[in-house]
């Protein structure tokens, strides 16, 4: 599928941030353009699988800046004890800008009364600690696919 959606260029602040739930604005080839661009490493390269990753999803957060998509965060949740988030991605050109803090903190205000986890990688850890995530060692993971 065609990528439609033109990258912003690197901006020194943010002033408006449009935080949107759901699916919204969103097509296959504009989410994988950010998360390629993120760079979040996905194996979700068939806009069909993506789609259906997204639609069956409980809480699926973008984020626009002059109408371009600049984040996303997608997240599980049975609303009650667990959540799980997925992905969170950020357009490079405008990282450290807050965006990522204010998906994170809108997902935690819907996700309320249950224990957000995540799965990280080594140039988004230092971002988890900072926003006061701690680091469990009771995790378990099987792959099945
Ligand atoms: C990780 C990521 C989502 C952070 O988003 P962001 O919009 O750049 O982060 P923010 O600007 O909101 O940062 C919030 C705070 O965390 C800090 N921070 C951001 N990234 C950090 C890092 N890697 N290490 C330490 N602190 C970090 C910021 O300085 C800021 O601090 P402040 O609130 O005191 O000013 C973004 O860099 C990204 O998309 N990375 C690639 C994909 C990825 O790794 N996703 C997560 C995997 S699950």
């Amino acid at each position: 599928m065609a990528v439609i959606s033109t990258p912003p260029t690197r901006i020194k602040a943010i002033d408006t941030l449009e935080i949107r739930e759901g699916l919204d604005g969103l097509t296959p080839s504009r989410i994988i353009m950010l998360y390629r661009r993120a760079p979040l490493l996905r194996p979700a390269s068939d806009p069909a699988s993506v789609w259906q990753m997204f639609e069956r999803s409980s809480l699926v957060l973008t984020a626009w800046h002059e109408r371009q998509l600049v984040g996303i965060a997608r997240v599980l949740t049975d609303g009650v004890l667990n959540s799980y988030l997925c992905d969170l991605a950020v357009e490079p050109d405008v990282q450290r800008l807050g965006v990522g803090k204010k998906l994170i903190n809108t997902v935690i205000e819907r996700c309320k009364g249950t224990d957000l986890v995540l799965r990280d990688s080594d140039i988004s850890s230092g971002f988890y600690a900072h926003l006061g995530f701690k680091r469990v060692t009771n995790a378990w993971v099987r792959n099945c696919r």
